[in-house]
């Protein structure tokens, strides 16, 4: 999960998706594309709004996206257009490339919407982002649990 700073929406996708997915088969992660939070804790707002749901997000770190995370993971599942360009541009090949998913997509097919930066929103784009990310990770199991 991957979004520009990783302390707003990329540790919700995270967390909510860990929630769904048994933690024995499948190995869940997020980062930034930036590198202004390495080291940081979610933003309270996000920690606030998961913890809400029941959800514990205070394990997690701000990491930077690297290239090395093409090896590592399957599917690479993007928040925004601009995220999308920033991991593309550090794709090595087209496999690379085709791991890359803006994250709406899985439930509005090719219509390439942002999950929106609530950073400088109030609690209530957080919670927003919540939803969204909750409709999009059930997808994703779904997706991913089939075969
Ligand atoms: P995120 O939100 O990409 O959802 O984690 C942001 C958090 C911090 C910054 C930008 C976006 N920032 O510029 O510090």
């Amino acid at each position: 999960m991957v979004c520009l700073g990783n302390i707003c929406r990329s540790p919700l996708a995270e967390g909510i998706l860990r929630s769904k997915l048994s933690e024995d088969i499948f190995t869940i992660d997020s980062a930034g594309t930036g590198d202004y939070h390495i080291g940081d804790l979610p933003d309270k707002r996000s920690i606030e709004v998961a913890s809400k749901y029941g959800i514990d997000i205070t394990n997690q770190r701000g990491r930077q996206f690297s290239v090395t995370d093409f090896d590592l993971f399957d599917y690479i599942y993007v928040m925004d257009n601009s995220n999308f360009k920033n991991v593309v541009k550090l794709a090595r090949n087209e496999t690379d490339i085709a791991k890359v998913k803006l994250i709406l997509n899985e439930i509005y097919p090719n219509q390439n919407y942002d999950v929106p930066d609530p950073y400088h929103d109030s609690q209530q784009g957080f919670e927003n982002v919540f939803k969204m990310l909750d409709e999009a990770t059930d997808v994703i199991k779904e997706k991913i649990t089939k075969h």
